[in-house]
């Protein structure tokens, strides 16, 4: 006997294969079977212990948010209203506030304070449709500031129903008190921090800031060499303001993931796409900060670089926690197709951390995380700008 049946919906597998089921079966975590009840020889209430009729709506894999900030505290809504009077995103970094200003309040909060704030986010996440979560520390910058963040990233993994993926973003700004010694910042990140982090297992991968308002590629080259050593997977924020070569740098080191991305030329798509590193955009961040370099999308197509969405939920450039805006956003700004955002923020998304053996596509063997929304086409997720959420969230064959 299976677990559980659900028939008539409209299923969205994010599979490669052009296959088109409208019923699917879970059992032991996983999914067993996909294909139509008109298949079954025997009535479906035979088959599972539950059989539910999906009434023709949109199901879908769990949603993966591959890159967010979500363990931090306080907010930056004054340099909000900054930004709206004409004050840079960088300029505000310069006089010591954007990131140096969460580290602060970071710092100040106490353990319990970090994981009461950011499980509030986390579980908004949820609500809307995120069942696997990347989260990176970086607003610590010490090493107790680090472990600390990493700490509470350990603690919420602990009470999420689903997978919450840590990352450590090692060279994420300078600390005030390594300003005019940056290598000696490189040199506690290698020789001290990384190997703590390692150690105990904090951290699933190691992400840094390629950008003239925070690290160079020789830097960061440092950072990864050593990342490598441990074991540890790779990320990088890249070309998100200027041309930094950020991208081909991840490539160089086979990262999962090189982000944001306004910036890319040519030639670093190419290597991107010889790598297999996928194109993690932010739309959030985009529309924040009100870019107007977007993110070259023909050329990653015509390379066939995997594109996935995620929120980057952080207090400074994305303060959101839903991928079905983002999804929005990616459409409106940039023109994906409803399918595209769908993929980004599930198999695309998968790719990104990593996971696409067993998450990301409604696919016998993989996990049973699955959504049900109160819609009837992948069009109209990417369409409702944020307000649709799902009204039935399977995670591990679970219902939450
Ligand atoms: O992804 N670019 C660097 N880091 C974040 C912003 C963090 C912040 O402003 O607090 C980003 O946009
Ligand atoms: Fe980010």
């Amino acid at each position: 006997m299976w677990d559980k049946i659900f028939y008539n919906a409209t299923i969205a597998t994010c599979a490669e294969t052009a296959e088109r089921p409208t019923a699917l079966a879970i059992a032991d975590q996983k999914i067993v079977w996909l294909g139509d009840v008109k298949d079954f020889d025997q009535p479906p209430e035979r088959l599972a212990h539950e059989v539910m009729n999906v009434q023709g709506k949109l199901l879908t894999p769990g949603l993966i948010d591959c890159h967010t900030h979500l363990v931090y505290a306080g907010n930056r809504a004054h340099e909000f209203a900054l930004k709206l009077q004409g004050v840079s995103y960088q300029e505000i970094a310069r006089l010591g506030g954007g990131i140096q200003a969460t580290v602060k309040m970071t710092q100040a909060a106490s353990f319990d304070e970090l994981y009461e704030q950011s499980a509030g986010r986390l579980e908004a996440a949820l609500k809307n449709g995120s069942t696997t979560i990347e989260i990176k520390s970086g607003y610590g910058l010490t090493k107790a500031g680090e472990l600390k963040q990493l700490a509470v990233i350990e603690a919420l993994a602990k009470n999420f129903p689903g997978i919450i993926y840590p990352t450590y973003l090692a060279a994420h700004c300078l600390p005030v008190e390594y300003q005019h010694d940056s290598e000696a910042y490189i040199n506690l990140i290698c020789q001290e921090i990384l190997p703590e982090v390692a150690k105990k297992q904090l951290a699933r991968a190691v992400d840094a800031f390629c950008e003239s308002i925070a690290f160079n590629v020789q830097q960061i080259e440092r950072v990864f060499k050593t990342a490598k050593q441990y074991g540890l997977d790779l990320k990088l924020h890249a070309e998100q303001f200027s041309l930094s070569d950020g991208a081909a740098l991840a490539s160089a080191f086979k990262a999962l993931s090189a982000d944001h991305l306004e910036y890319i030329n040519e030639s670093g798509i190419a290597a991107m796409a010889n790598a297999g590193t996928v194109a993690v955009l932010l739309p959030g961040a985009f529309y924040f900060l009100q870019e107007k370099q977007m993110p070259p999308i023909d050329l990653l197509r015509r390379y066939h670089v995997p594109i996935a969405l995620a929120t980057d939920c952080n207090p400074g450039t994305s303060p959101t926690t839903s991928l079905p805006l983002m999804m929005n956003m990616a459409a409106t700004q940039w023109r994906l197709t409803p399918l595209e955002t769908l993929r980004g923020v599930t198999i695309n998304a998968a790719k990104a951390l990593g996971l696409s053996k067993t998450l990301g596509s409604l696919e016998i063997n993989k996990q049973a995380d699955l959504l049900i929304w109160p819609i009837f086409s992948v069009e109209e997720l990417s369409y409702y700008m944020g307000s649709v959420k799902p009204e039935v969230i399977y995670i591990k064959g679970k219902k939450i």
